[in-house]
């Protein structure tokens, strides 16, 4: 629990470059799970001025975001393609050609091989050395909702009512909110050498509370992480308030 958000997120930040600088100095790719949301916009930040003060480099990260909106253009106002370029791929030398972010414009038929295939490249690059992770009001980490199982697969899932209600004012109302999304599954994310979750402000407390003190439990997708051998949820002294 750190005194705020800012002071927290350049603790993480710090990590990751530090990582990114293991890999580099092994000649080894750094594979990033990526989050989108609120959370990590000042950690994304802080990457950018270690990157353009401090001479870090991204040019051995490669990048797998853990969710986009189903249907959605990549050039859409709120594609999560979109958020990441405006938050951290245009700022960084991180090659292009290594950014993933799930394709919210496939057909229906397309998703499953899509998403087995996400899965593959994850696999072939020897696994995800470090994910970030938020939290949803409802214990959802990427768009695993409340009844995900431990073991599920990158999938096509229908966003809970919380969810699309937390994200409506982006799509300037509920009427206009996607109902479903692409996520990468527990499965992945629980299989991350690293995760970090982050979470600010007094509306996560309970949650973040249930998550780390209750039971494990499917209802509350990031109890799962209680299970995980070197998970760490990064809080503000808000997010933390209801821990015993
Ligand atoms: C976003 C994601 C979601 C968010 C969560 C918290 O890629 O996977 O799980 O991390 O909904 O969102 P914020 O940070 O906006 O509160």
């Amino acid at each position: 629990v750190y005194e705020n958000s800012a002071t927290a997120s350049k603790k993480i930040a710090a990590e990751i470059a530090n990582l990114i600088q293991v890999k580099q100095s092994q000649k080894q790719p750094c594979i990033l799970g990526l989050a989108t949301g609120s959370s990590p916009k000042g950690l994304y930040a802080e990457l950018v001025r270690l990157h353009k003060e401090e001479g870090l480099s991204f040019k051995n990260v490669v990048s797998f975001n853990l969710d986009e909106y189903y249907p959605m253009e990549p050039d859409s106002v709120n594609s999560y393609v979109r958020f990441m370029q405006e938050q951290l791929f245009n700022h960084v030398d991180i090659l292009p050609e290594n950014c993933y972010v799930p394709d919210g414009t496939l057909s229906k038929e397309e998703i499953r091989d899509y998403c087995d295939q996400y899965e593959a490249k994850i696999e072939a690059l020897g696994g995800i050395d470090l994910q970030i992770l938020g939290i949803g009001g409802n214990g959802h980490i990427g768009f695993n909702e409340s009844g995900s199982l431990q073991n599920s697969k990158t999938r096509l899932v229908a966003l809970d009512h919380i969810t699309r209600v937390a994200a409506s004012g982006d799509f300037s109302g509920l009427e206009n909110t996607p109902r479903t999304a692409i996520t990468l599954g527990v499965k992945k994310i629980m299989e991350a050498k690293r995760v970090i979750l982050m979470a600010w402000g007094e509306s996560k407390s309970n949650i973040i509370k249930a998550s780390v003190e209750d039971e494990v439990t499917s209802q509350v997708p990031a109890s799962y992480l209680q299970e995980h051998r070197n998970a760490t949820f990064i809080l503000d002294q808000a997010a933390g308030s209801k821990l015993t």
